[in-house]
C-alpha cells in the first residue's frame, strides 16, 4: 500500500524495550508488572493452560491502591465537566476518601470478594469512585454504558447476577434528562437477588425510592473512610464488560487485575508519553472498554491529571470540544474516527477561533480511521506539531495491541496505518488456512502469544470463549477482524470479517439485531448488515419479510425501530429497513450474508450457484440500489 509518511515523534527512541520483548515477552511483561504496587509477588509469571492464560501467579495487588493510595494526593485526578456547564476539580485524595467510603457501604451492605455489582451511571466523577470502591473490597464490577435500555440492562443484571446497582436519578445528554433510576427499577422488576440500589444525585429529578433504594448521599457520608485495599490474587476478575459478537446476546469478557493493570499502565505510559504536567483527556464513555482501560483505570494508574466530560462532545454546539481543550489546556486527546468526521464536517473555522496550542499528542481508537480525516486532524488540529496514534484493539484484549508508542520511539507515521504491535504483542496476518498473506493482501489478523490484558473467560462460558476465539486457528486467538500488513510491516486495520458491525465505534451485533427484529409480531423474518456512512463509518440496514397479510405501512416500520430502541437501546437504531418478500437463501435454509455484505460494499457478489432463489438478490439489490440513489 502506498501512503505518504509523516516524520513527528517526540525525540523518545528506546529500541531496549522491543530488544527485551523479543528476546523473552514473558521476562519483559514481568518487567513492566514490576512497576506496579504489589503487597506480595507472584511465583509464576505466566500460567497458559490454553486458551486460558493467568499471570503473574501468588502475586498479590490491588487496582483502586494502585490508582489512588500510591498517588500525589494533592494532585488533580479529574477535571470535570457537565453537560449543562457545571465544573468541579476532584484530586486523588478526594477521590480515595470517596472510594474508601462506598467501599463501606459496599460491604456494610453484604457485598463481598467475588460478588457482582452493576454501575450505570452517567459520566460524573461518582462513576470512577463506584469503580474503584468495587475494585477496592474485589467486587467484580459490571459497568452498563447510561445509552442502553431497560431490557438490555435487565440481560446483563441477570447474566451477572449482580447483587446491588449504582445508578443516578438522570443524566443528561443533548439537553435531555435520561431518567435512569426509573430504567433500573424497570429492568429489576423482577430480579429479587438485586438486593439493594443506590442512587446519586445528578439530576435533581423527581424519583420514587423503593424498599430496596438507598441514596447516594446517605450510603457514602454515614460511612468511615478507612478501608484498607484487599490483597487479590493477580487473577482475580477485576471486571465483566457485555460486548456484542456473532451469536446472540451480548457476552460478558471477564478480565484480571494483575495482567490487565500491567497492560494498561505500559500502554499508557508508551502511547501518551504522560508527563506530570500533561492534561489528559479522552472522550470516551466509561461504559465501553475504552473508558474502562483509558479513562478509569489508565491515568489514574500513572498519576495522571484528566478531563471527564459528561454529555456529547458537539452540545450544546460543535464547539464544545474545542471550548474543552483550550479551557482545560488539555495536552493529549484520545477521541474516535466518527469524533473526527463529524468536526471535520463542521468545518475548520470552529476549531481556528479557539487557542489549541496546549496540544501535543492525538489519539483515535475504535474504527478505521480514513487518511482524509487522519490529515485533517493532524493539519487543522494538531497544527502539523502533534503526533497521531491509531490505536487498534477490542474490548477482550484489554489494552492497546497495534499502535505507534511516541513514548517509546519515533516512526514515521502512515495516516491510516496503526503501525505495529506493541511490544511483546505476536500478531499475524493470514488466510483461511491459516498461512500468513504476502505483504499488501488482505488476511485475517490473529495473536498468537497471550498477553497481559487478555480476557480470563466469557462470564460463565468457557464453552463459548473457547468456540469464539480460539476454534478458528486452533492455538491462537481470532480477532474477527481483516488487517493487512505493507511492504514497510506497518499494519492497516480494516475493520471487522464477521457478522458485527462497528456504527460510530460502537460494536453491534447482526444477531442480536435479528432477533429483536423478528420478535416483533407482524415479521417473520430479517436480515441486517452495515453500509458505508460518511460519518458513523457504518450504518444499519435491515431487510425484513412481513408475515403473511401484514400490511407494509410507514407505522410498521416506526413500531419496528421503536422495538429496536427499547430492547437494545438508540444506538443499534435501523439507518433504513426495506421490506421484501424472500430473503436470498442458501438451499440449506441459511440467509446468504457473504452477499448481503458484499452487495452493500459495492463488491462483486462471487457464486451464488447455492442459492435457493434467485429472485430474492434481485429483489435486494433494487433496495440497495434505492438506497445508493439516496445517498448520492
Ligand atoms: C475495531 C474498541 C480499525 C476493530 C477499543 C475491533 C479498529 C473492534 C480500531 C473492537 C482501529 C478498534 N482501527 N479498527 N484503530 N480500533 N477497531 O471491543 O474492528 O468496542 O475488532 O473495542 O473495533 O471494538 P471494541
Amino acid at each position: 500500500m502506498k501512503s505518504e509518511t509523516f516524520d513527528i515523534g517526540l525525540g523518545n527512541n528506546d529500541s531496549k524495550t522491543r530488544a527485551e520483548a523479543s528476546s523473552d515477552y514473558v521476562m519483559f511483561w514481568e518487567k513492566q508488572a514490576k512497576k506496579l504496587h504489589w503487597f506480595e509477588p507472584w511465583q509464576i509469571p505466566l500460567e497458559w493452560n490454553a486458551p486460558f492464560s493467568r499471570w503473574f501467579v501468588g502475586g498479590k495487588t490491588n487496582a483502586s491502591y494502585n490508582a489512588l493510595d500510591v498517588q500525589n494526593k494533592e494532585k488533580t485526578a479529574i477535571l470535570w465537566e457537565g453537560e449543562n456547564g457545571d465544573r468541579r476539580t476532584v484530586s486523588y485524595g478526594q477521590l480515595l476518601s470517596q472510594t474508601k467510603r462506598l467501599a463501606n457501604a459496599l460491604k456494610s451492605l453484604g457485598i463481598q470478594k467475588g460478588d457482582r455489582v452493576t454501575i450505570y451511571l452517567p459520566m460524573v466523577p461518582e462513576l470512577i469512585t463506584s469503580i474503584l470502591a468495587c475494585a477496592r473490597i474485589g467486587a467484580i464490577h459490571t459497568v452498563i454504558f447510561s445509552g442502553f435500555s431497560a431490557a438490555s440492562i435487565r440481560d446483563r443484571v441477570f447474566d451477572s447476577k449482580s447483587k446491588i446497582i449504582i445508578t443516578a436519578d438522570g443524566g443528561y445528554r443533548r439537553g435531555n434528562t435520561v431518567k435512569l433510576k426509573e430504567i433500573v427499577d424497570t429492568a429489576i422488576q423482577d430480579l429479587d437477588f438485586v438486593k439493594n440500589v443506590i442512587v446519586l444525585k445528578r439530576a435533581d429529578i423527581k424519583i420514587t425510592m423503593n424498599k430496596k433504594d438507598l441514596h447516594w448521599g446517605d450510603a457514602v457520608e454515614n460511612s468511615p473512610d478507612s478501608c484498607d485495599a484487599e490483597r487479590l490474587e493477580s487473577s482475580h476478575p477485576l471486571f465483566i464488560l457485555y460486548t456484542s459478537g456473532t451469536t446472540g446476546k451480548p457476552k460478558g469478557v471477564l478480565h484480571d487485575t494483575g495482567g490487565y493493570l500491567t497492560h494498561i499502565s505500559a500502554t499508557f505510559r508508551w502511547a501518551f508519553d504522560i508527563k506530570d504536567s500533561d492534561v489528559y483527556y479522552c472522550t470516551a464513555d466509561i461504559g465501553w472498554v475504552t473508558g474502562h482501560s483509558y479513562v478509569a483505570y489508565g491515568p489514574l494508574i500513572c498519576g495522571a491529571t484528566q478531563v471527564m466530560y459528561e454529555g456529547a462532545p458537539d452540545y450544546p454546539g460543535p464547539a464544545r470540544l474545542w471550548e474543552i481543550i483550550q479551557r482545560y489546556k488539555v495536552t493529549i486527546l484520545y477521541t474516535t474516527p466518527t469524533a473526527l468526521r463529524m468536526f471535520m464536517k463542521f468545518g475548520d473555522s470552529i476549531p481556528n477561533s479557539f487557542d489549541l496550542s496546549s496540544l501535543r499528542l492525538l489519539g483515535t481508537v475504535g474504527e478505521p480511521i480514513n487518511p482524509e480525516v487522519w490529515k485533517w486532524y493532524y493539519t487543522t488540529i494538531g497544527k502539523r506539531r502533534c503526533p497521531i496514534i491509531d490505536t487498534w484493539w477490542q474490548t477482550e484484549t484489554g489494552g492497546m495491541m497495534i499502535s505507534p508508542l511516541p513514548g517509546l520511539e519515533t516512526i514515521p507515521l502512515k495516516p491510516g496505518s496503526g503501525s505495529f504491535p506493541i511490544p511483546g504483542v505476536d500478531v499475524a496476518v493470514v488466510d483461511d488456512a491459516g498461512a500468513e498473506v504476502k505483504p499488501n493482501t488482505r488476511g485475517f489478523l490473529i495473536i498468537r502469544k497471550p498477553w497481559p490484558g487478555m480476557l480470563l473467560t466469557l462470564w460463565g462460558d468457557d464453552a463459548k470463549y473457547k468456540e469464539v476465539y480460539w476454534s478458528r486457528y486452533p492455538g491462537f486467538y481470532y480477532t474477527g477482524d481483516y488487517a493487512i500488513r505493507d511492504g514497510d510491516g506497518y499494519l492497516w486495520l480494516l475493520g471487522r470479517a464477521d457478522d458485527v458491525l462497528k456504527v460510530a465505534g460502537h460494536r453491534i451485533g447482526t444477531a442480536e439485531l435479528e432477533s429483536s427484529l423478528v420478535s416483533h409480531h407482524s415479521i417473520s423474518e430479517a436480515a441486517v448488515c452495515g453500509v458505508a456512512d460518511e460519518i458513523k463509518g457504518e450504518a444499519i440496514i435491515a431487510f425484513l419479510v412481513p408475515k403473511e397479510g401484514v400490511a407494509v405501512t410507514d407505522v410498521l416500520k416506526q413500531e419496528v425501530i421503536e422495538q429496536v430502541r427499547i430492547q437494545i437501546g438508540p444506538i443499534a437504531t435501523p439507518q433504513q429497513i426495506y421490506f421484501v418478500s424472500r430473503l436470498p437463501k442458501t438451499r440449506s435454509g441459511k440467509i446468504m450474508r457473504r452477499l448481503l455484505k458484499a452487495m452493500a460494499r459495492n463488491e462483486k457478489i462471487g457464486d451464488v450457484s447455492t442459492l435457493e432463489d434467485g429472485a430474492a438478490v434481485s429483489e435486494i439489490q433494487t433496495a440497495f440500489d434505492e438506497l445508493k440513489k439516496q445517498l448520492g
